[in-house]
């Protein structure tokens, strides 16, 4: 297909079956994608190889002349052969109109640049300058869908500015689906990682899924959720695994100093992975215990009295005080600031749940400052109530989670126990005084 041909009709569902790869789409989309980089260029000719018609624009002259004369602008391993066969196949063209091809395409991908600010700050000129040429030149029906990595809450603005500029009679929705390609494998990264699909539009969502299909009924694991989760997303992903880098790095710095063998070590962690995998975590009150704490800070003594640095370690003994402060300071900010007097229900003593050990747990914390400003404390525990009533002997010791909540002004769930999960918070609410 030609790319004066590729013009859009809205009302023709092409249901063309490909014989171009062992991919197969039942429906191929007239797509526009706005910026050939690492991220475009990838996106752009993998959903070409599943048999849609892509068009890829970018705003620089030169790249899309060396691209139509089959020069590589970047260096990727396998890139080349996929964005051959795609042009080779007439489903994959490269343009500087961008015009055209966002009035021609069911679904546009942004996947220009987002450079960080000296600041620190992600600078989204590139893209708020797109997103006013796709909304003065969409027509009928499209979903557009920005790649381009943005900082929380900013397709809340783009919604508005596509409202703003919106041409008449064109309809669209919205969806972020971050990218976490990495360069060197991206082409493998895009076929199987996860694919998330943040909108507030069903539609657009059902249409972003058909699209993908190929890759999820090969296995790729599919999230839809809706923009501002999806944007906090890409952040988490990259942040997450930047701190577990970073902890190897400056473990590696403190195992050559001491002459411990960092491989080893790595290997072990990826062990203690199986046992605590990550799907696992769940927010908290903060970290207690007789050996995180302990442990943690003993490392980070260590690594001091070697002249060693290891800030993450020393920031995450901060966060978790910190953490542990918030929770206080939230339960006080809930009682206006004033607790004396006031009933406070505690569910959960010990430190985590299925155990009664209370060694650092938070609930000591919270208990100890609540009393010393003249809070009545009723608490209930199933395992850890003898250990903490040795501790702290002069408070209401209840003998199930109902009673602890008779006339409380609030609710504190400190342990994560069973019993506490099944609970429904809209009747415990009719039950608190404060809440
Ligand atoms: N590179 C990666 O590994 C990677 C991975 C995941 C996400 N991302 C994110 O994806 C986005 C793109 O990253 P990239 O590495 O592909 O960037 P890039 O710089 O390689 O490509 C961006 C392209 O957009 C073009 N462009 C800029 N303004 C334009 C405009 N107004 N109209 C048309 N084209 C325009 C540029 O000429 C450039 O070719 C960024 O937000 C980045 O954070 C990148």
């Amino acid at each position: 297909m030609k790319l004066k041909t590729l013009l859009k009709n809205k009302t023709l569902i092409l249901s063309v079956l490909l014989s171009i790869t062992a991919y197969h789409s039942l429906a191929c989309k007239n797509m526009c994608v706005i910026g050939a980089g690492y991220v475009g260029l990838i996106a752009g000719s993998k959903f070409a190889q599943m048999g849609n018609n892509v068009i890829c624009t970018d705003i620089s002259q030169s790249k899309i002349n060396d691209l139509n004369n089959g020069i590589k602008p970047i260096f990727e391993p396998g890139l080349q052969a996929i964005v051959k066969e795609g042009m080779h196949q007439e489903k994959l063209f490269f343009t500087t109109d961008v015009e055209h091809a966002i009035q021609t395409a069911d679904i546009i991908i942004v996947a220009v640049g987002t450079p960080m600010g000296k600041d620190g700050s992600s600078n989204i000129s590139a893209l708020i300058n797109v997103i006013e040429t796709i909304a003065k030149n969409m027509q009928g029906y499209t979903v557009i869908c920005i790649k381009s990595t943005v900082p929380i809450g900013t397709n809340k603005n783009v919604l508005l500015q596509l409202d703003e500029h919106c041409a008449p009679g064109a309809l669209y929705d919205l969806v972020f689906n971050p990218e976490f390609l990495r360069e060197g494998s991206a082409l493998k990264d895009f076929s199987i990682n996860p694919i998330v699909l943040g909108s507030n539009s069903q539609k657009a969502l059902d249409i972003m899924t058909e699209l993908y299909s190929p890759l999820i009924e090969r296995g790729c694991p599919l999230v839809h959720t809706d923009l501002t989760t999806a944007e906090a997303f890409k952040y988490t992903w990259n942040s997450f695994r930047m701190t577990r880098i970073m902890f190897v790095n400056e473990l590696a710095c403190l195992c050559n100093t001491v002459g411990a063998d960092i491989e080893t070590l790595v290997t072990s962690m990826s062990m203690s992975e199986q046992s605590m995998p990550t799907k696992n975590l769940k927010p908290g009150p903060g970290i207690g215990g007789s050996c995180f704490p302990k442990d943690s800070r003993a490392l980070a003594h260590t690594a001091r009295k070697v002249g060693e640095r290891f800030c993450i370690l020393e920031a995450v003994i901060k966060a978790d005080q910190l953490h542990k402060q918030k929770m206080i300071t939230t339960i006080y900010d809930l009682m206006d600031n004033n607790v004396r007097g006031k009933k406070v229900a505690i569910w959960g003593l010990s430190f985590k749940a299925n155990t009664d050990d209370i060694r650092d747990s938070v609930a000591i914390k919270i208990i100890k400052k609540l009393l010393g400003n003249g809070a009545i404390i009723q608490a209930y525990d199933p395992q850890a109530m003898k250990n903490m009533h040795a501790l702290i002997p002069d408070i209401c010791y209840c003998t199930c989670a109902e009673k602890a909540l008779e006339d409380a002004d609030i609710l504190v769930i400190v342990t994560e126990w069973q019993e506490f999960t099944h609970v429904d918070l809209k009747t415990i609410k009719t039950k608190c005084v404060n809440l």
